[in-house]
């Protein structure tokens, strides 16, 4: 197998380096002649630990050299990995100039390539937003006059490394992505990366493309939010360092995989009472906190956009399955599926609401007042009798992960309902057409 890698920046370099180190004949297309030069002088034109050892040995045992001929590179390579920038643009936007240049290039190579081995794999390795792949396979296929799937193929391979540890990265990944939808071009990435022992983990193109973004993403949150605890811990004469040492002990919840499945809102007596109360103290103590301070806020845009959902299909009679804050209580307060019911009957629609754990006759003290401050007339809307229930309604909103709702709705067979799933609780049922997910 012989690799084209255009770029050698960070992730290029590594790429090209390590590929060549495993015995691929590697070609190296830049269009920076210092970096050209340093790599065919066998050094690193980026520092970063052991990556001058390996690319002196590799450029030393003709495994790997670098031009800006990139007709060459690609007319003598079956396989190209593009690894140059995406930097932002001025609006924030990501600037995809460099990599669709490099789509007009291979394109024009391609045009002029004859002989194929097998198709030709381009891996965009680059973060780039979800959709640039297939733009890309557009490009190479009016330019080319080949055919994807056919001729090429366009996949998406994100990287993971980090800078400074780059080289360990490149071969301990947490699994290698691959974005693809042709068995064939996964077989060849599969042997291109056959010797490392990360999982190997293939998914839509989009799921690929997305996925860096959704984890640079999170990881500058937390660094934000750390940062955002020791901003208010300093001016309360707090260590924020013991605080978040102390944090970091809960595995169970908070360094876990607890909370991090999209779903409903957030609600209860704790949560939004306790985030609202730290949002206004570091207001009082002449803090901008906006990580914290916009949490509720993003919850209660949540709210609106299973709203917009349940108005999207223009039904009149709607029944809400789960009317506490999650499943397994009676608890009420600040329930996101009372809000939800308080914006329906507010529009007008007759909404009935069922819940395995609340019956009115046996609600009491805080719970009880705040059902009928909320719902004013909650007697007549909330219902017990499953069956009734179903017969009256057009549509079925499922507001919390209660496994008798799916019992019910599966043995319900006298209509066809419309589900508004916001808690992924029938995910065999997304490709029906009267299924509506809140995020997927
Ligand atoms: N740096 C990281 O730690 C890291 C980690 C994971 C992913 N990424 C992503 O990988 C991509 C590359 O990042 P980087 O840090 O290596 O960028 P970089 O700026 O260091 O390197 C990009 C290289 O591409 C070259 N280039 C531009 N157009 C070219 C063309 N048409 N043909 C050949 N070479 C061309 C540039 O001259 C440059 O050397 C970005 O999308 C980035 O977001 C970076």
């Amino acid at each position: 197998m012989k690799i084209a890698v255009f770029g050698l920046g960070y992730v290029g370099i590594i790429s090209a380096a390590c590929l060549a180190e495993q015995g691929y004949k590697v070609i190296g297309v830049e269009v920076n002649d210092i970096k050209i030069n340093e790599v065919n002088n066998g050094r690193s034109p980026i520092v970063e630990p052991y990556v001058n050892e390996i690319v002196s040995k590799v450029v030393k045992s003709g495994n790997l050299e670098a031009t800006d001929d990139f007709e060459s590179a690609v007319k003598n390579s079956n396989i190209a990995l593009i690894c140059v920038g995406t930097p932002s643009s001025e609006t924030g936007e990501v600037d995809l100039s460099f990599i669709f240049k490099t789509a007009q290039q291979i394109a024009d190579a391609l045009r002029k390539k004859e002989n194929f081995e097998s198709e030709y794999v381009i891996l965009i390795r680059s973060t780039s937003m979800p959709g640039t792949v297939d733009k890309f396979a557009e490009v190479v296929q009016s330019i080319s006059g080949k055919k994807r799937k056919k001729d090429f193929d366009v996949v998406s391979n994100p990287e993971f490394l980090r800078e400074g540890n780059a080289v360990n990265d490149f071969y301990n990944p947490p699994f290698t992505l691959l974005g693809c939808e042709c068995e064939r071009s996964e077989k060849i990435v599969r042997q291109i990366y056959s010797f490392l022992e990360a999982p190997f983990i293939v998914t839509s193109v989009k799921t690929a493309e997305m996925l860096k973004y959704v984890n640079n993403t999170f990881h500058g949150l937390k660094v934000g939010f750390a940062n955002e605890i020791a901003r208010i811990c300093r001016k309360k004469g707090i260590d924020s360092r013991e605080v978040m040492e102390l944090f970091l002990l809960d595995k169970k919840l908070n360094i876990s995989e607890y909370y991090l499945r999209p779903g409903f809102a957030f609600g209860g007596s704790c949560l939004p009472k306790d985030v609202r109360a730290l949002s206004y103290e570091s207001k009082k103590n002449g803090l901008s906190l906006p990580i914290i301070e916009n949490i509720m806020n993003s919850n209660s845009l949540h709210i609106e956009w299973a709203f917009d959902i349940i108005l999207k299909e223009k039904v009149t009679n709607i029944g809400v399955m789960g009317i506490t804050f999650k499943n397994g209580t009676d608890d009420l307060r600040e329930s996101p599926a009372v809000v939800l019911v308080e914006k329906l009957l507010g529009k007008g629609k007759n909404v009935l609401v069922y819940d395995e754990n609340v019956r009115l006759s046996k609600l009491v003290g805080s719970n009880r007042e705040y059902i009928e401050r909320e719902i004013k007339h909650i007697s007549e809307i909330l219902i017990e009798d499953q069956e009734k229930f179903l017969d009256s309604v057009d549509l079925v909103v499922i507001t919390n992960r209660e496994n008798s709702y799916r019992e019910l709705l599966n043995s319900y067979q006298k209509k066809e309902l419309i589900i508004v799933d916001l808690v992924n609780i029938f995910p065999e049922k997304r490709s029906s057409k009267n299924y509506k997910g809140i995020g997927w």
